[in-house]
C-alpha cells in the first residue's frame, strides 16, 4: 500500500500516519521527495484498510499495491510450486503430457485412447464424464457410468485420471473416482463450484474462462485456495477474440505473465484453443518454448466417430510425434518430459 501526501502536508500529518500504521503492527517507510512525501506501508494490508487512512489530514491518495489474490500469488509464495497428481509431478522441472478422449464414450474407446496416450508417453489420462455442451441436445457425457469406466481404465493402465466436474452437487461423486478435478472454461466463475472443489481434497485443473482476464482467473484460483487447497494447476485454453480462423485464440503470453504473478503451475490446452488437429503440434511447441509446465491434449481412436470435438482429436501417430517433439523441446528448455 502506498500513501501519497498533499503538497502542504506537515511533519505532524506524516507522523500521525506512521504512528497509526505502527499501532496496527505495520511499518511505514517515508520518502521525502522535492514536492511531496510518499509513504510505503509494509504489513497486513487488510488491517491497514480498516484504519481509514484516506480520511486523515493531508492524505492525497491511498493505493493498495499487493495483488488481490493472495494465497496463489508469488508475493505469498515466491518459489514456483509443484502439484502432484496421483504421484505425477506438474511443475517447473517437468513438461507434463496429459492426453485422452474429450469425452468418455465407451469402455473400449476409453481404453484404446488411454493405451494411445500411454504408449506415446503421457503420464495422466484426461476424459470427460460430465460434458459442458453449448447445445442441450449434444452428448452430455455418461455421468457416473463414465467415471466407472475411467476408474477401470486406470486400474488397467495405471494412469491417474483428470476429469471435469460441472456442478457443485457432483463434486463428492467425481472426487471419489478422480485423481484431479477439472474445472472447465465455462465454470471458471462458478464460485460455489470452486469452493466445493477447494474443499474436496483433490488437485484441481483450473481452466481459464474463455472471456476471463488473467486477474479474474487468478481470483478464481484464490476461491479454491481459500478453502485450503493449494494443489491447483492453471490451464490456458484459448480466449474469445475477434479472430474466427481458430476456435479460440491461444493467449500464449498468459503463461509467462501468470508465472510471474502466481506460484501455481500453468499448462496449455492446444486442442480446445486451436480446435483443429493440425494446430495441436505447432501450438504445443509454442507452449513448451514459452515455458508452460505441461500440455493437455485430446486423442481419439476414431475421431470421425467422436461424440464431442472430433476435429481436434489426435490419432495415435500424431500423438507419438507430438510426444517425441515435446521430449526434445523439454530438454532444450532444461526440463524433462513427465
Ligand atoms: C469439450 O470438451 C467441450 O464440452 C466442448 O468443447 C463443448 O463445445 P460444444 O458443446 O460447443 O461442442
Ligand atoms: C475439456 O477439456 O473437456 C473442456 C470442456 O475444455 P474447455 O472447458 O476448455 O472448453
Amino acid at each position: 500500500m502506498v500513501i501519497v501526501m498533499a503538497t502542504d502536508a506537515t511533519a505532524e500529518d506524516v507522523d500521525a500516519i506512521v504512528e497509526r500504521v505502527a499501532a496496527a503492527g505495520g511499518e511505514a517507510f517515508v520518502s521525502r521527495g522535492v514536492s511531496r512525501v510518499v509513504i510505503g506501508l509494509v504489513g497486513d494490508v487488510d488491517r491497514f484498510e480498516t484504519l481509514n487512512l484516506g480520511s486523515l489530514p493531508a492524505v492525497q491518495s491511498v493505493t493498495r499495491i499487493s495483488a488481490k489474490y493472495k494465497l496463489v500469488s508469488r508475493e505469498h509464495h515466491p518459489e514456483r510450486s509443484t502439484v502432484y497428481v496421483g504421484g505425477v509431478p506438474v511443475g517447473p522441472d517437468t513438461v507434463t503430457l496429459i492426453a485422452g478422449p474429450c469425452a468418455v464414450e465407451t469402455p473400449e474407446q476409453t481404453l484404446e485412447a488411454a493405451r494411445m496416450a500411454q504408449s506415446a508417453g503421457a503420464v495422466l489420462l484426461r476424459g470427460g464424464a460430465y460434458k459442458p455442451r453449448t447445445s442441450p441436445y449434444a452428448f452430455q457425457g455418461l455421468g457416473e457410468e463414465g467415471l466407472r469406466i475411467l476408474a477401470d481404465v486406470r486400474a488397467e493402465t495405471g494412469l491417474p485420471i483428470v476429469t471435469e466436474v460441472v456442478a457443485a452437487d457432483d463434486v463428492e461423486t467425481v472426487a471419489r473416482y478422480a485423481d484431479m478435478l477439472q474445472i472447465g472454461t465455462r465454470n471458471m466463475s462458478n464460485f460455489g463450484l470452486l469452493q466445493a472443489v477447494g474443499a474436496a481434497g483433490k488437485p484441481v485443473l483450473l481452466k481459464r474462462g474463455m472471456s476471463a482476464t488473467i486477474e479474474e482467473w487468478l481470483m478464481a484460483a484464490e476461491y479454491i485456495a481459500q478453502r485450503g487447497n493449494l494443489d491447483i494447476v492453471l490451464c490456458e485454453r484459448g480466449i474469445r477474440t475477434f479472430e474466427t480462423a481458430t476456435r479460440n485464440t491461444l493467449d500464449i503470453s498468459a503463461v509467462p505473465v501468470v508465472q510471474r504473478l502466481s506460484h501455481l503451475p500453468v499448462m496449455i490446452d492446444p486442442s480446445h484453443s486451436g480446435g483443429r488437429r493440425d494446430l495441436v503440434l505447432p501450438l504445443s511447441r509454442a507452449a513448451v518454448a514459452v515455458g508452460a509446465d505441461g500440455v493437455l491434449v485430446d486423442v481419439h481412436p476414431h475421431p470421425e466417430q467422436a461424440l464431442c470435438d472430433g476435429p481436434q482429436a489426435l490419432v495415435a501417430e500424431d500423438l507419438q510425434r507430438l510426444a517425441a517433439e515435446l521430449d526434445a523441446l523439454s530438454g532444450v528448455v532444461g526440463r524433462g518430459l513427465s
